[in-house]
């Protein structure tokens, strides 16, 4: 592999252990997948950042390297918990105690405390053809087809190595040979909301897996409805790019005859729907919103569908948001519906990274078939998957039937 003169002079150490160090992590992984060369990045974001997932020796580690600083914007994924409000979420002590050490040494290295999965809506927007390192699944599938912008799906360590280096290894979906559609999905079936979406990616993701599936037949779809089919690609399949026709950047360019088509139809969407519930019908402990992290115009859906009702006594609601959309809400008086019907707004974490199975919860309803494909495992609850109207439903009757 190709190295500059400046890669080499890291690679021996010239610029301190930690770079040295991250830069060796990239060449492996250049070496590995027979990358030509090192190419620059200009925004980093970091997943692992939950102590759930990162445990003691990932703390441990990341409070190893604050003698360096990252050189590119670089942000986090969701934590374990509202880094303010954990209290109120009666997240154990313990457990915080842990996690906002993780922030802080996260912080010391320069990186941003914004603990999203959705940095697209808070500013960080990279451009058509942008060379970026983004770990979280869902954030990737996001850049790589909506925006247009390149990136592997990263893991927290070579997120972290690209964010303190600056770069990246050139191959996978940096290259525009890996972005041609593999498959071809004609949607035969309106598709009304975010959930329609996601079931829409929980049923190609499983036949796609890693490759790249490109729709049709879908006349419009907003962002929420993108990011939710992203996410539930990127779950049940590994898919790391989409393409739509007459939607995203590069549909129209590129090369799609010759790829096998397949169909989504009206059975095949009730069919994601029924598979996705892992219950029939019982009491419900917690009803959740955000996932992917819920944009402004979905904390105020949830806010409409609430207004001038009550959450039921024994079930909990909770939206999940980044900071930024959570200070919108607070000023929209969203927040202030929610609260007033016994829901809770949190930002900073999610549903699957805070450890909810700690906290007595057996039993989750979702509107995210992300959300509903990892909860059984990640945090061992029954899942309800149905639409936000359901979900309302749900949180007031605290029950499904
Ligand atoms: Fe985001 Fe957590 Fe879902 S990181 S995509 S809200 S699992």
């Amino acid at each position: 592999m190709y190295l500059t003169r400046d890669e080499e002079r890291i690679l021996v150490g010239e610029e301190g252990q930690v770079r040295q160090k991250a830069l060796e992590i990239l060449v492996a992984l250049g070496e590995i997948f027979e990358a030509d060369r090192l190419i620059s990045v200009n925004s980093v974001q970091v997943a692992g950042v939950s102590y759930k997932t990162l445990g003691e020796a990932g703390l441990e580690w990341i409070e190893s390297l604050s003698m360096s600083r990252v050189c590119v914007p670089t942000t986090l994924n969701p934590a374990g918990m509202d880094l303010e409000l954990w209290e109120r979420m009666k997240i154990p002590k313990d457990f915080a105690e842990r996690q906002i050490r993780v922030i802080h040494a996260f912080r010391k290295l320069g990186i941003t405390p914004i603990c999203t999965c959705t940095p697209y809506l808070l500013g960080s927007i990279p451009r058509l053809g942008e060379h970026i390192a983004w770990s979280e699944s869902s954030a990737v599938c996001f850049a790589n087809s909506v925006l247009g912008a390149k990136t592997n799906r990263e893991g927290g360590p070579s997120a972290l190595a690209s964010a303190l280096t600056g770069r990246t290894a050139n191959y996978g979906y940096h290259l525009d040979e890996n972005r041609m559609p593999t498959l071809k999905v004609r949607v035969k079936t309106r598709l009304a909301e975010e959930s329609d979406f996601g079931a829409l990616g929980y049923h190609i993701g499983r036949i796609v897996g890693s490759g790249v599936p490109y729709f049709t037949g879908i006349g419009d779809a907003d962002t929420d409805m993108l990011k939710a089919l992203g996410a539930a690609l990127a779950a049940s399949g590994s898919v790391t790019l989409y393409h739509m026709e007459g939607i995203t950047p590069e549909s129209s360019s590129v090369r799609r005859d010759g790829v096998e088509t397949i169909s989504f139809a009206e059975e095949d969407l009730r069919k994601a729907y029924s598979d996705l519930n892992t219950v029939g019908s019982g009491k419900v402990d917690l009803v959740c919103f955000g996932c992917p992290h819920a944009s402004i115009e979905e904390v105020r859906r949830v806010a409409e569908a609430l207004k001038g009702r009550k959450v039921a006594p024994h079930t909990k609601l909770w939206v999940f948001t980044s900071i930024g959309v959570k200070s919108i809400a607070d000023r929209c008086g969203y927040t202030h519906i929610i609260e007033e019907a016994g829901g809770e707004v949190y930002s900073d974490c999610c549903m699957i990274v805070t450890p909810v199975e700690e906290m007595s919860f057996h039993s989750i309803a979702v509107n995210s078939a992300k959300a509903a494909v990892y909860a059984p495992t990640t945090s061992k609850v029954n899942v309800t998957f149905g639409t936000l109207r359901k979900c309302i439903e749900i949180a007031t009757s605290g029950r499904v039937e």
